[in-house]
């Protein structure tokens, strides 16, 4: 199937479901906040972000579940020296449980392997679909904070993970092409599906001052280009070289190299975030998923 049509045709309604899956869209649910973490250039730090940005909500008591979607090379998995057997596939074939290809990272970060089985989500049965919001159902309790590594560029999968997601973070560095690829991103997913909120991270900066000039640059470009764009500064993360002295251990930078400047700034990130609601309260991890799967 086609998924850039079938994007567009969800857009038409959802598909009519059975009680037992209304139930779980029952909005007075525990919340779930979801984030995604996406870039128009490769390379400018989200897996690096969103596992850092994990492990400090996780010290500030947060429950945390990281979903790798990213199908690149460099994954989760691999920057915390993780060896996930099973994915989501596994789970989409009927072989496992969700519950059981979950594995438990650094700090009490747990992680949802995905990799082969992300394009698979896209184009899932109605059987299929019931299972995994059955599945996800039982999980929620279980979690507070929900961050989707979703890969770079506007792949359709990218697409469709921003779309899903109830807050959703695009990672700039100072770079040039890093502003002119994430100002692609925002504006298909502005003109096509017209998403108007996102959160803009500046990554690989000398100084907070360097991060608020590069987000000067791309809102400005946005907010004249794309009429009632918001585009929220959340913040910046240093150029750090002990961010790949972390990676290069396998170890989250928090714990690693906890006094470093980019621990600190993720921290800082992690409280703000904490502190900033979203601007949709549609916050739950079955709304995602609904998104996600079309249902
Ligand atoms: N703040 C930083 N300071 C220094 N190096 C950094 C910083 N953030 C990320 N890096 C380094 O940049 C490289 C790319 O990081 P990472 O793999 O997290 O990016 P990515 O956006 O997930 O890449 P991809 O698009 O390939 O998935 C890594 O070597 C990482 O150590
Ligand atoms: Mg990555």
């Amino acid at each position: 199937m086609d998924q850039a049509v079938s994007l567009r045709e969800r857009k038409a309604g959802p598909i009519a479901w059975s009680k037992k899956s209304l139930r779980i869209a029952d909005p007075q649910g525990p919340l779930v906040r979801v984030l995604s973490v996406s870039s128009g250039k490769g390379g400018v730090g989200k897996s690096s972000i969103v596992v850092n940005l994990a492990v400090a909500f996780a010290q500030l008591g947060k429950k945390v579940l990281i979903m790798d979607a990213d199908l690149g090379l460099a994954n989760i998995d691999v920057l915390l020296g993780l060896t996930p057997k099973e994915n989501i596939a596994h789970v989409l074939e009927g072989k496992r449980q969700l519950r059981e290809v979950i594995i438990n990272g650094p700090g009490g970060v747990r992680i949802m392997p995905a990799s082969s089985g992300v394009q698979q989500l896209t184009r899932l049965t109605d059987e299929q679909k019931l299972l995994m919001l059955e599945m996800l159902d039982e999980l929620e309790s279980e979690i507070d904070i929900f961050l989707v590594d979703t890969g770079a560029g506007i792949s359709d999968t990218v697409l469709y993970f921003n779309l899903a997601a109830q807050e959703k973070i695009v990672v700039i560095t100072p770079e040039p092409t890093s502003l002119t690829d994430a100002y692609a991103l925002i504006k298909v997913l502005y003109t096509r599906y017209g998403e108007r909120h996102f959160r803009v991270l500046a990554n690989f900066v000398e100084d907070e001052k360097a991060g608020k000039g590069i987000f000067a640059k791309i809102s400005t470009v946005a907010d004249h280009f794309l009429d009632g764009i918001s585009l929220d500064y959340i913040g910046s993360i240093p150029r750090d070289p002990n961010v790949p002295r972390a990676i290069l251990q396998q170890r989250p930078l928090l714990h690693a190299f906890p006094r470093s400047a980019a621990a600190r700034a993720f921290l800082s990130l992690a409280e703000r975030i904490r502190k900033s609601p979203p601007h949709q309260n549609n916050g739950n991890v079955q709304f995602f998923w609904k998104r996600l799967l079309q249902v």
